[in-house]
């Protein structure tokens, strides 16, 4: 039997450069809360929002992506030219087809890139670390954009009041590539399909390849929240393990923004020691779904509560119901 080639493999890869955009409007609660028949007190109580971001009309998941992409390539010192794969975790690209991924690469010129997008809502980000880190160590691209990117405001049922307030827009990225040590430690991922109905958007509303339109987010709450604090705790510990460090080795702990209670919760559960940051982005950016990570990591890196070298946990958790953690090294 003729034998098959194989890419030749590298040892080690991890993050070399991050990068994020935030829409320009500000949304404080107050904008919202009639509609819903709720207050400021009560968001903020029950969620930690107290703002989000709404990316402008002329703004696309694209957009945001390209301009989030961009900045992490400046921050790894690297072009567009220099990227061969873009894998791009959103669940708001207003097109079935092609790719966000696609779009992106011809927006900031990775004319060399393969292209796709993740389906893995709030999980995406986390999804897309792992998929890239195995594709660089197999030799299959050597520098992976990796991005989450989502326009969340365009799929919200104002009127709903379990979901309103929730969601905000962003973009945030990393590149990932080939490092000296392993900057990355084993995706711990899996999903429960099971509990589709928990977190889903309306799926009717594919109208004969015409765009996307009037599809709306439905959230069970109280179904994802029990789920999240049930079991998100043991999905990082596992990641822990399997990157052979404990929480003491840790510097940071950024979970997917999904609600400070949720936050609190897992923090509780890991037993960090008071010198660990943890990412409390949700405050002012709401949940941004597969954008969140990123966002949350890279305000504690300009916040100087992160730096080069250091080791945060990230765990990403949402509709599927999906999810995935790691550990990285802050680029
Ligand atoms: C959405 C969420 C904040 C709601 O909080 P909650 O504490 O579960 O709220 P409940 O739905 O149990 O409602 C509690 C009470 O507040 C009321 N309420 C619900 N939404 C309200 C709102 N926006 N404003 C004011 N009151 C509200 C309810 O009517 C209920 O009143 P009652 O006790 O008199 O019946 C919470 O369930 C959550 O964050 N879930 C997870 C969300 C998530 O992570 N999603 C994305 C995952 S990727």
């Amino acid at each position: 039997m003729v034998e098959l080639a194989t890419a030749p493999a590298v040892s080690h890869a991890g993050f070399l450069g991050l990068g994020t955009y935030r829409p320009e409007r500000v949304v404080p609660n107050s904008e919202l809360v009639e509609r819903i028949e709720s207050s400021d007190e009560w968001i903020v109580e029950r969620s930690g929002i107290r703002e989000r971001r709404y990316a402008g009309a002329d703004e696309t998941v694209a957009s945001m992506a390209a301009a989030a992409a961009t900045a992490a390539l400046t921050d790894a010192n690297l072009t567009a030219g220099d990227i061969d794969l873009v894998i791009l975790a959103t669940f708001t690209h207003r097109y079935a087809t092609p790719s966000a991924a696609a779009e992106v690469s011809a927006l900031i010129g990775a004319t060399n890139a393969a292209a796709v997008d993740v389906g893995a809502a709030c999980a995406g980000f986390a999804y897309a670390v792992g998929l890239a880190d195995g594709a660089v160590r197999a030799g299959t691209a050597k520098r992976v954009l990796v991005i989450g990117a989502e326009k969340i405001s365009e799929v919200i049922d104002f009127d709903d009041r379990g979901t309103a307030f929730l969601f905000g827009d962003g973009a945030g990225a990393v590149v990932i590539g080939q490092t000296p040590e392993q900057g990355i430690g084993p995706t711990v991922w899996g999903a429960d399909g099971s509990q589709m109905d928990a977190i889903i958007m309306n799926p009717d509303t594919f109208t004969a390849g015409k765009e996307k339109t009037n599809s709306v987010l439905t959230m069970q709450g109280q179904t994802v929240f029990r789920w999240a604090i049930g079991s998100m705790g043991d999905v990082c510990q596992r990641a822990l393990v399997a990157a052979g460090v404990t929480a003491d080795d840790i510097c940071a702990f950024v979970p997917h923004q999904a609600n400070m209670r949720i936050t609190n919760s897992l923090v509780k559960n890991l037993g960090f020691p008071e010198s660990v940051a943890i990412a409390r982005d949700i405050e002012n950016a709401g949940n941004t779904s597969a954008a969140s990570i990123p966002l949350a990591l890279d305000r504690l890196r300009q916040n100087g509560e992160v730096t080069s070298g250091d080791l945060v946990l990230l765990v990403g958790f949402g509709a599927g119901l999906a999810f995935a953690a790691q550990v990285a090294r802050v680029p």
